[in-house]
């Protein structure tokens, strides 16, 4: 069910064509795969991750084709831009408005490659607002692109769009290291270790990362007149994960009239997939204790869901950059 529902009243995009995966992919494997256990992450930690894997290299994923086409349609979505304090300049929602960004995101050749990078069968995001994001260059120069944090999703790829020669600064970059440690970091200010800036070799490639657990940033560009990145998140295939995303991550980000329903279908598909389970798991027994508990464990994001829908606080996006402390969560 997790197929993609398009609000009522979408312009259509002069740009937009199907995605043609003979002439926009190029798949190709990354350098090197870093895991958590590469960044110093314990194994209590490792296990109980969602994915062993920390970040790839840039590898390569969109044709110069491809790219020609996704930069003629961003140019157009800038029109739906938005700003937050976190983000200073994005686009959320592009698979509303493009059958090319629809077709690529859910392409079954992307999901295998990145089910094979990141050790487990994973599927896109079932909320359409958290797939195809695009960061856009800020529009205050004086503005990191995205600042200081870690993601709310749990694996995503960072794919460059413009020419990474057309423009000055705005790097990816991340810390070598385990999300407290790099907390530790930001508070001492001393000489930010073990942060690598990633150079990607051109226009179509991406990273891969467990953003959850890798901290990150984009950093401000210094010159250029465009510097472009989509990020497509992924979630493991199998229900039986913890959902780290809050509502209240959303709240500041995305416009409401898509998010609460988007939010109330991504737990629902949850709890279904988990009731599917139960029913053919459940074993006979009397222990009602038991059976009680099970059925709450596979409702428990619908109740979730209606408690945060009933939240009434204005939410917020955490990050890193003015005071780590705020920002600090639980490894779990
Ligand atoms: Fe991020």
């Amino acid at each position: 069910m997790s197929e993609i529902r398009i609000p009522e009243g979408m312009p259509q995009l002069k740009s937009d064509r199907a995605f043609d995966p003979e002439k926009d992919l190029q798949l190709e494997q990354p350098e090197r795969v870093w895991e958590l256990k590469d960044f110093g992450y314990t194994q209590q930690q490792q296990d109980k991750a969602p994915f062993t894997i920390a970040v790839t290299t840039p590898f390569r994923l969109l044709s110069d084709k491809g790219v020609e086409t996704l930069r003629e349609i961003i140019a157009e979505l800038a029109a739906f831009r938005r700003q937050s304090e976190r983000m200073a300049n994005y686009i959320r929602g592009s698979l509303y408005y493009s059958e090319f960004l629809r077709g690529f995101c859910a392409l079954e050749e992307v999901n295998d490659f990145i089910s094979k990078l990141s050790g487990r069968t994973v599927r896109p995001h079932p909320m359409t607002l958290y797939q195809g994001h695009i960061n856009l260059k800020p529009e205050d120069p004086s503005k990191e692109v995205d600042r200081w944090h870690t993601d709310t999703v749990l694996l995503d790829y960072v794919l460059m769009v413009t020419d990474p020669k057309s423009f000055k600064g705005g790097h990816f970059e991340y810390f070598q290291s385990t999300k407290a440690e790099a907390i530790r970091s930001l508070i001492k200010e001393d000489g930010l270790p073990n942060v690598v800036k990633v150079e990607f070799p051109k226009a179509g490639y991406a990273l891969l990362q467990q953003g959850n657990k890798v901290v990150h940033r984009a950093n401000r560009v210094e010159a250029g007149n465009e510097r472009t990145t989509l990020v497509q998140s992924f979630v493991p295939r199998d229900a039986n994960y913890i959902d780290v995303s809050k509502l209240n991550d959303c709240k500041k980000v995305d416009p409401p009239e898509y998010l609460f329903t988007e939010w109330a279908r991504y737990k629902s598909l949850l709890a279904a997939e988990k009731l599917q389970q139960l029913t053919a798991s459940l074993p006979y027994t009397t222990d009602k204790g038991e059976i009680s508990h099970q059925l709450r464990a596979a409702i428990r994001d619908v109740e979730e869901a209606i408690f945060e829908l009933n939240d009434p606080s204005e939410g917020a996006l955490v990050h890193f950059s003015d005071d780590p402390l705020t920002g600090l969560l639980p490894e779990g």
